[in-house]
C-alpha cells in the first residue's frame, strides 16, 4: 500500500515543478497530514491517549500573556522551564537563591493541571558570573550537592522528572570516553560529578524521575555521541547509580541533516534494553537553511518531524515528548538560528500567530498512530 507522502510526492513529479505552487503543495499535503481522526484533539490529548504526555518549553515571561498561555495550556499537559531554573537564573549570590520564576512555573502548572520538568541541576552553560572566581576543587562537591539538594527540595513531590546532567558527552573534547572534558563541573571533580549528582538528586526527591539529558543522539553523524553515551549510561547502571530515562534533546534540521531511520531506531533499543525510558526533551526543526517560500518550508519541517517521530514511537520505552517550544512566536532559533534572509523561522508547531501548521498536524498523526503503551 503505497503511503500517502508517496502518493503526493509521486503527483508533484509527473505533474513537475509547477505543482510546488502554495496552493496545491497546500492542499495535497495538509489532505495527507490532516487524517488525524479528530482535529479538535490538542497534542495532549492526542498524545495522553496513548498513554503519553507532550508539552513544551516556555518561560513565566510569556506564558503571563493570556493568548499565549491559553494556547500553551490547550495543547501541553508538561512544562519546562526554558531558563529560569539554570544556575544562571537561580543564583544570584553564591549563598543565595532567586526562586520566584520556580515558584510561579510551579504554580502555573499546578492550577492547569500540568505536569513539570525541571532543566537542569548540572551543565556546564550558563553559570553565574561568580562561579569560576568562587566555585574550586575543594569546595566544588559541597556546591553541587547543596544546589541540587535546595532546588530539588524547594517543590520535592510536584517535579515528574529532573534533567540532572544536562550534555555530559561532547565529541570534541576528544576524551576517551567521549565525556565534555572542558566542563567546569569535569575540571573540578573528574568523571564523578555525574555519579554524584544523581545520587545526591534522588535523596533530595526520591519521587522524581532522575534524566541525563544529551544532544547530538539523532542523526548519522552522531554515531559517537551515541556509543559514549550508552557507555556511560550502562557504566552508571552497573554502579547503582540511580538514574531513569535518557533524554533525547531532538533539534533536528540543520545544513547536511542526515536521519536513518534504523540505526536511530536501534539504538533506542539499546537504551531500552539497559533498563532505561526515553523522553524526547527539546524537539524542534531548525529551517535556517530551508528555502524561503513558506508553504514548501513547512513542508519540508513537518516531513522531519513526521520521520522522526514516528520512528521514534516506535520504541516503546518512550514516554513522553516535548518540543522546545509551542509557537514561532518565541525560539531559541531565532537567535541562534536566523536565516540570511531575515526571514522569521518556522521550527515551531504553532505559527507566530498561534495557528497549527503542518508540523502540528505531523506530531499529530505521529501520536495517533503510535501503539498505546
Ligand atoms: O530573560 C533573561 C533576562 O531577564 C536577563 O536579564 C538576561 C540576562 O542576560 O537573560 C535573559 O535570559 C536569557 C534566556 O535565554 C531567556 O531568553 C539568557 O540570557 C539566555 O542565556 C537564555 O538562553 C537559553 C540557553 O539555553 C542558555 O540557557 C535559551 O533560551 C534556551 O533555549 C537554551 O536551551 C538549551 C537547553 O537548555 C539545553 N539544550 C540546548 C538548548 C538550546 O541551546
Amino acid at each position: 500500500m503505497i503511503s500517502r507522502r508517496l502518493f503526493i510526492e509521486n503527483i508533484i513529479k509527473t505533474l513537475g515543478i509547477s505543482a510546488f505552487s502554495a496552493g496545491l503543495i497546500d492542499r495535497l499535503i495538509v489532505n495527507s497530514l490532516t487524517y488525524a481522526q479528530n482535529n479538535d484533539l490538542s497534542l495532549k490529548n492526542r498524545a495522553a491517549a496513548k498513554g503519553l504526555f507532550y508539552g513544551a518549553a516556555s518561560f513565566k515571561r510569556v506564558l503571563s500573556y493570556p493568548d499565549f498561555s491559553k494556547t500553551f495550556i490547550e495543547e501541553c499537559g508538561i512544562l519546562v522551564p526554558e531558563w529560569e531554573l539554570k544556575w544562571r537564573a537561580l543564583r544570584p549570590t553564591p549563598t543565595s537563591y532567586d526562586f520566584n520564576a520556580f515558584d510561579w512555573l510551579i504554580n502555573f502548572t499546578s492550577k492547569n493541571n500540568m505536569k513539570f520538568r525541571g532543566h537542569t541541576l548540572v551543565w556546564h552553560d550558563d553559570l553565574p558570573a561568580w562561579f569560576s572566581n568562587t566555585v574550586n576543587s575543594s569546595n566544588a562537591k559541597k556546591y553541587l550537592q547543596d544546589h541540587i539538594l535546595t532546588v530539588m527540595k524547594r517543590h520535592a513531590g510536584k517535579i515528574h522528572s529532573w534533567d540532572v546532567v544536562n550534555e555530559p558527552i561532547a565529541m570534541w573534547d576528544k576524551h576517551p570516553d567521549g565525556l565534555r572534558a572542558s566542563s567546569p563541573w569535569y575540571k573540578l571533580l573528574g568523571p564523578e560529578y555525574i555519579e554524584i549528582a544523581f545520587r545526591t538528586a534522588s535523596e533530595a526527591d526520591p519521587n522524581a524521575m532522575l534524566v541525563l539529558n544529551q544532544n547530538h543522539l539523532e542523526q548519522d553523524k552522531d554515531d559517537g555521541t551515541r556509543s559514549s553515551v550508552l557507555k556511560l549510561l550502562k557504566r552508571l547502571k552497573f554502579t547503582g547509580t540511580p538514574i531513569h530515562a535518557l533524554g533525547i534533546e531532538s533539534h533536528l534540521g540543520g545544513k547536511d541533516y542526515s536521519f536513518n531511520k534504523s540505526k536511530f531506531k536501534a539504538f533506542l533499543s539499546n537504551v531500552a534494553d539497559i533498563g532505561l525510558k526515553i523522553i524526547i526533551t527539546e524537539l524542534d526543526v531548525m529551517d535556517q537553511y530551508m528555502p524561503k517560500d513558506i508553504s514548501l518550508r513547512d513542508k519540508m519541517v513537518a516531513n522531519i518531524y513526521e520521520e522522526y517521530l514516528s520512528t521514534a514511537l516506535s520504541e516503546s520505552a518512550v514516554i513522553g515528548v516535548l518540543t522546545w517550544g509551542l509557537s514561532d512566536r518565541y525560539t531559541w532559533l531565532s537567535k541562534f538560528a536566523p536565516r540570511e534572509d531575515k526571514a522569521q523561522v518556522r521550527p515551531l508547531p504553532l505559527d507566530q500567530n498561534l495557528q497549527r501548521k503542518l508540523a502540528w498536524y505531523s506530531i499529530a498523526n505521529a501520536f495517533d498512530n503510535t501503539r498505546a503503551r
